[in-house]
This record gives structure tokens, sequence and C-alpha cells, in this order.
């Protein structure tokens, strides 16, 4: 097995602050940023926190910022590095820290709350949900997000400009939006809430969402687009808000 002995350099600090730290940490063949994380804190750092969980890209732990970029530390391959690089470490910039590469992201939880559930017609019998396979797919689409914040992090709605995040619910969100307004049994109707307590206006659609995603799910063409498109219908079209909502779909 190949392997070289790699140049680290990790925020090392709390919410009071701290600073970079510079570590040479052994890499092997195949081996991803996350494993190194782990041989970091097995052979000079025990203190080092940093969350983790399935090392599969489904559990959106391991977010952080890798040379600047948000990535998934277990998806980030360490053969993108050559044996001179300096790998850079930080923890997601957008969310307060807590410790070293841990961030709290509380914040999205408690964004979830303000969304609407899923709201089927009243009176709606157990096995009478028939859909069609069309809507299947795009509400499936949306369903493989994995929570792991990094369209959130790098929106520069909110990286830039901390004083939105009350009035703003970001690119995860606007997709679940999409998802239960795409769902042709769903009775809200979601837009006035998406323009006036969301923020989908303040989205100028830079798509860096989507280029960050680790499942792939295309944000901005599938979701914050078409939900930008209804909400506009809905308020500068007066002949269309007099038609329900499902003929609109
Ligand atoms: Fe992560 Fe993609 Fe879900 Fe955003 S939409 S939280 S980037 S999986
Ligand atoms: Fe932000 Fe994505 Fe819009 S990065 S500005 S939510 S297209
Ligand atoms: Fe689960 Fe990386 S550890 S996504």
């Amino acid at each position: 097995m190949m392997s070289y002995q790699g140049h680290f350099r990790v925020w090392r600090g709390d919410a009071s602050g701290g600073r970079l730290k510079d570590f040479q940490v052994e890499v092997h063949d195949g081996e991803v940023v996350l494993d190194v994380v782990h041989r970091l804190q097995a052979t000079q750092a025990p203190d080092l926190a940093v969350r983790w969980n399935c090392k599969a890209g489904k559990c959106g732990s391991c977010s952080a910022e890798i040379n600047g970029h948000p990535k998934l530390m277990c998806m980030t391959r360490m053969s993108l590095f050559t044996p001179e690089d300096t790998v850079t470490l930080t923890p997601l910039r957008t969310y307060p820290v807590i410790r070293d590469l841990v961030t709290d992201v509380s914040l999205n939880y408690r964004k979830a709350l303000d969304i609407e559930p899923f709201t089927p017609p009243a009176g709606l019998e157990p096995g009478r949900m028939r859909m069609r396979q069309a809507d299947v797919g795009r509400s499936q689409e949306f369903r493989k997000c994995i929570e792991c914040w990094l369209c959130q992090d790098v929106c520069h709605v909110i990286r830039d400009h901390q004083d939105n995040k009350p009035a703003y619910a970001g690119p995860r969100y606007f997709i679940r939006h999409a998802e239960l307004d795409m769902h042709p049994l769903d009775t809200l109707d979601r837009r006035q809430a998406l323009r006036e307590e969301q923020g989908l206006g303040l989205c100028n659609i830079t798509k860096c969402c989507t280029e960050v995603c680790p499942a792939g799910i295309k944000i901005t063409d599938n979701g914050i687009i078409p939900m930008k498109e209804r909400v506009v219908d809905h308020r500068y079209d007066p002949l269309g808000r007099l038609l329900p909502s499902w003929r609109r779909r």
C-alpha cells in the first residue's frame, strides 16, 4: 500500500476564538478526508471535535469546508490532492462554531418548524392516494436530501449577510416547499408564505447550492426556479388566482 505524510491545517478553537493548526498525518491509498481526520484524532489530537456517523455520504453529519469548499469529509477522496498539497479543514462558515469542526446548525431545525406539514384532503381514505409516476419522480428528487446543510452554508444570502438569517429559509427549505407544493394531494397554498415569510425573493439564482449538493439534487432548476414562477403567477396573474390550486399543477 502506498502512503505518504500529508500536510493538514485544521481549525482548532471554540465560540470564543481559535486558529489554524498544522499537522503532518499519514495518508494511505484510497482514503477519504474523514479517514485522515480519524487518524489525526487517534495519533495526535484526541480532543479534536468532528461530527460523523455513516461514512457513506448518507447521514449528512461530516460537513466541513475543505480548502474553502463546503463538502462532506467522508466523500472527499484524498486522491484529489497531491502529497505536496496542504489540505485545510475549517468548520462551516455560515454557522456558529461549537468546537473545532463542529458548528451549531440548530437554526435549520427551527426553520423546519416554520413549514406547514403535508396536508392531504380531509377524509381521504388510506389506499386512495394514487399518484402518477411523474408526480412521484418530482418529489422523490427532493426527498434525497440528507440535511448536510452544505447548500445552506454556501448560499451567499446568509453566508455574507448574517442579518438575513431570520427572514430566509434557504435552499434546503425551498426544495421542501417545492416537494410539498408539487404534490398533487397537498391542499395548502404555500406561495404567499414562501414570498412573505421564507425569503424566496432574496435568492438570486447563483446556483452555488446546486453545485455543492452531495445528493445531486438540482435545487435551483427543479426547485427554486419553478417555485419562483409559481409565486409570480400567484401574485401577478389574477385569472390564475381564481382557479383552484390543483388545476394549476
Ligand atoms: Fe445537503 Fe443537498 Fe439537502 Fe442541501 S439539498 S441539505 S446540499 S443534501
Ligand atoms: Fe442561494 Fe442557491 Fe439561490 S445558492 S442565491 S439559494 S440559487
Ligand atoms: Fe455520514 Fe459523512 S459521515 S455523510
